[in-house]
């Protein structure tokens, strides 16, 4: 095994074998999920959340405010909300727990939204950090770095368009004290739900946005005043009008062999993982397109039924939850192609290429479809079936004993022949993949919500056991695994 993020991945599976040995989940050491306000200046932006009220009560959007040609302070107010703010309380009123538009593996929140304010109206030029707790811009510091910004982005076209740029960041500590190294795997799952909400209001607000992860580490890094343990993630630019057809870099640089077999200190092996994959500064060679086939070569696709409208995607963002519990009722087959069809990933907002990420999903009562294991080409909206067969008791055993898994109507499985990524891609693989799977769960949560069906993302699960009820070999990879099915 050549690749230090293939050794990542297989060194943080679950295995029913070593479970226990991972130890309890220390909860006096849980580190708070917001960064505390340093300075006394920030803004409020409730004042620009007004709409939701009616929003929220109302069935057509046409509460949503109107757009402008111009980007302002209240649009990025409203995007920041939509992406990753607070929209429910539990807990009790000593020790709340703040909900947020956004899923997060075990509440924990490790992802933070900055932005890189280019020409917004109504806003300082300069960095600023979304306070979600807190419903405040803060600035992180204030001046003009579209230089600087455009060359962390590897000169991209859309990095030059941008009025503002969205930068996802990953807090190690965050996630790490619960869920040790296998944090990383969950951070880029969380960035990719994170980022599905942010792109689906900047479709609303008739705002184009592009998420690149191919950038200068280092570069964007030192634009943010990160904590120690702090890195970039994604970028997004966003404005009126850009350039959405571009061939992003996802080559990572060639990791010096000697970094790749140094001994690595315990907990710092995901670190090691995100590191190994930095590209560095100046204009790397642009890459050469790729992608691989959607289909299985030797799988017979059907094509799924029409869809129809799951309803208002960016509405179920105010009262989006996880589904707690599902009953055993079958979905309806319309219902599974809808949810397939608003699950999609756009293909401009698609970081990997097209074929790296598979998508499977094992079916256990979808009125007029077989159970068994299915695969899905999104390009055409066709599924084959790969291996009939009744798999609640596999899925409940794969998801470890939850019983989410058990008894979902349906699960998705994503996965990757990982190394064949590497060998194309380069360690920086690892990062677009796990955040498509991730962007494909948010869209997947919006649209079950939307059309009052239960979904959650699971990122516990024994790795080799979900490939065996796949009927895959172990060289592919599982990414994540969600959960669809009417709440019970
Ligand atoms: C990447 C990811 C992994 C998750 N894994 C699990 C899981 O294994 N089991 C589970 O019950 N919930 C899981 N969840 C759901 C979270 O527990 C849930 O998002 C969090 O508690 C916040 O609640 P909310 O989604 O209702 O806002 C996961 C969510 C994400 C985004």
């Amino acid at each position: 095994m050549s690749s230090f993020l293939e050794r990542y991945h297989q060194l943080t599976k679950y295995d029913p074998r070593t479970i226990d040995k991972l130890g309890q989940a220390h909860w006096e050491n849980q580190p708070k999920a917001w960064k505390a306000i340093s300075g006394t200046e920030y803004t409020d932006i409730r004042p620009h959340l007004g709409f939701l009220t009616e929003l929220a009560n109302e069935t057509t959007a046409s509460d949503y405010p109107l757009s402008f040609p111009h980007l302002d302070l209240a649009t990025l107010c409203r995007i920041s909300w939509f992406a990753s703010g607070v929209n429910a309380m539990g807990g009790s009123i000593q020790d709340p727990h703040l909900f947020r538009t956004n899923p997060s593996a075990g509440g924990l929140y490790p992802v933070e939204l900055y932005w890189i304010v280019l020409d917004v109206d109504g806003m300082d030029s300069g960095v600023w950090q979304f306070h979600a707790p807190g419903f405040a811009l803060v600035p992180v510091w204030k001046g003009d770095f579209r230089g600087e910004v455009a060359n962390s982005l590897l000169g991209i076209q859309p990095a030059r368009e941008a009025q503002a740029i969205a930068v996802l960041t990953g807090i190690f500590s965050r996630g790490s004290w619960r869920y040790g190294e296998r944090a990383y795997r969950r951070i880029l799952l969380d960035a990719g739900h994170l980022s599905g909400n942010l792109l689906e209001a900047a479709r609303r607000e008739h705002f184009e946005a592009v998420p690149l992860s191919g950038f200068c580490d280092s570069g964007l890094s030192d634009l943010l005043f990160p904590d120690q343990d702090e890195v970039p993630l994604l970028a997004i630019p966003l404005a009126k009008h850009l350039s959405k057809s571009v061939s992003q870099s996802l080559k990572s640089l060639p990791p010096d062999p000697t970094e790749i077999s140094a001994a690595v200190e315990p907990g710092a092996m995901q670190m090691r993982a995100h590191h190994l994959s930095r590209i560095g500064a100046g204009n790397p060679e642009p890459p050469s397109p790729m992608a691989w086939p959607w289909r299985k070569p030797d799988l017979e696709y059907v094509p799924l039924p029409p869809h129809s409208l799951p309803g208002d995607l960016l509405r179920a963002a105010i009262d989006r939850r996880s589904c707690r519990s599902f009953g055993w009722a079958p979905v309806t087959l319309e219902q599974f192609s809808t949810l397939l069809f608003w699950s999609k990933i756009p293909a401009e907002e698609q970081l990997s290429p097209p074929g790296f990420l598979d998508t499977w999903i094992v079916v256990n009562s979808v009125l007029g479809l077989e159970s068994g294991v299915w695969h899905w080409d999104p390009e055409t909206d066709a599924i084959a079936l790969h291996r009939p067969g009744a798999f609640r008791e596999d899925c409940l055993r794969m998801c470890l004993g939850q019983e989410l898994g058990g008894n979902a109507s349906f699960v998705i499985v994503h996965t990757t022949p990982l190394a064949r990524a590497v060998e194309g891609l380069g360690e920086r693989a690892y990062r677009p993949l796990c955040m498509d799977a991730g962007h494909f769960g948010e869209r997947l949560n919006l649209a079950a919500q939307a059309m009052d069906l239960g979904a959650s993302g699971i990122g516990g699960y024994f790795d080799d056991l979900v490939n065996e009820t796949l009927g895959q070999d172990l060289s592919h990879a599982i990414l994540y695994i969600s959960a669809v099915g009417e709440p019970g």
